[in-house]
């Protein structure tokens, strides 16, 4: 008998965590707005103290709303079990929590998430941990960094300002033969382009406050985990730093959830269309988008992904400062904001990139752009009438 074929992306996100037959037939799970849970008796007051978060017991271990969300994305990303966390860097630091100690090396990517570089210099290395940063594009050549206490492998892939890609199988087979965790930040692939867990990553991690919720309107975190060894070290984790998320925000993530596939459908047509008019443009050095040919982490990302999300880079010419701020400043729909993977276009001039220690950035000033889900030739204008003003100030 040959086996069932799975569901896709687009069926999974609208079935996943999907039980109207437990909420009276509605649709969606209630939102519960809890703390306490009340009990009938002392016998299911204390419950079963041996699986703490089994049922309802009280509203941080997790009510229907957040196991539904929960439910769905784990389904999604091929994971045993999900949790969630008050935000996407709640979750990072969270999950390093939950499985590092004094003593323990951690190794993690130069190309990072600024905040959580500044939670592993600036918290875990004062609690004891060992904290190398390794080159983004070092693939198997992390062997060499390998020690007998290192425990755990951050990876982002790619990174949110440089775009480099890593060679996430390389890195994962030889830390499994180590037995050294893996985790990723999955937030710019999301479970539909980019699956870790077939790719020999442990745990998954998203801003969920990004393409998950999808409207700019939540902050939300969630991690998945490969197995149950993995989904009890981070569930306790969660539940001993009191990680929990207001149930209005949970909402929004799934709702997000239910319609991620074919927004980022959108999302990557319209990025892939303003990459390839910026990359033909005089003032443009390079576009950062791993879905380009000439991108150096094109051959990796076509192995791996299936497909791009909105967010990419820019690198252009040398402009003055006053000239960038002149483009950035006037534009009419894409705004400026520390986000991305909500409805509207942003772009954030590069101006602080954030610290790097083994790969340094090219010279020249970046822009980010986030590709909303505006009309293409709306935003291919709001560029032009952008490079006028950056000619004008030169
Ligand atoms: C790659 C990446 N990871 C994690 C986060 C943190 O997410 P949040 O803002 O929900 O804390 C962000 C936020 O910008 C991000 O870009």
């Amino acid at each position: 008998m040959t086996a069932p074929k799975p569901p896709g992306a687009a069926t999974l996100a609208a079935h996943a965590g999907y039980d109207p037959a437990s909420h009276q037939g509605t649709v969606n799970p209630p939102v519960y707005h809890t703390s306490t849970v009340i009990f009938p008796t002392v016998e299911a007051l204390h419950g079963d103290d041996a699986n703490p978060f089994g049922g309802m017991r009280y509203g941080r271990t997790g009510t229907p709303t957040t196991k539904a969300f929960e439910g769905a994305v784990a389904a999604l990303e091929g994971a045993y079990g999900a949790v969630v966390a008050s935000s996407g860097l709640g979750a990072c630091c969270t999950a390093l929590l939950a499985w590092l100690k004094a003593g323990d090396h951690l190794l993690i990517s130069d190309a990072v998430y600024a905040p959580t570089r500044n939670f592993v210099t600036r918290i875990l290395a004062n609690l004891g941990v060992t904290v190398e940063f390794y080159d983004p594009l070092i693939g198997a050549g992390i062997r060499t960094l390998f020690r007998p206490e290192t425990k755990l492998v951050y990876l982002e892939s790619p990174s949110s300002w440089s775009f480099e890609i890593q060679d996430v199988p390389a890195i994962t087979a030889l830390c499994r033969a180590r037995k050294i965790t893996t985790m990723i930040d999955n937030s710019w692939a999301t479970p539909v382009f980019f699956k870790p867990m077939s790719h020999g990553v442990d745990v998954s991690i998203h801003a969920a406050t990004k393409y998950i919720a999808g409207h700019s309107d939540a902050m939300l975190g969630v991690t998945a985990a490969s197995d149950k060894t993995n989904y009890d070290t981070l569930k306790t984790g969660h539940y001993l730093t009191g990680q929990a998320a207001g149930a209005d925000d949970v909402f929004y993530g799934l709702r997000g959830f239910r319609t991620l596939p074919i927004r980022l459908a959108r999302h990557e047509a319209t990025a892939l269309a303003l990459a390839d008019f910026l990359a033909g443009r005089d003032e443009v050095q390079r576009v950062l988008h791993p879905a380009l040919p000439g991108d150096p982490g094109h051959v990796l990302w076509k192995r791996d992904f299936t497909g791009s999300s909105g967010l990419f880079g820019v690198l252009l010419k040398p402009y003055s400062a006053r000239a960038v701020t002149a483009m950035v400043e006037g534009m009419a729909l894409f705004k400026m904001g520390w986000s991305w993977g909500g409805f509207e276009s942003l772009i954030v001039p590069g101006f602080h990139l954030p610290a790097r220690g083994v790969r340094g950035w090219e010279p020249g000033i970046l822009l980010r752009l986030h590709a909303g889900l505006e009309d293409f030739d709306d935003l291919k204008d709001d560029l032009i009438a952008g490079f006028a003003r950056l000619a004008a100030e030169a």
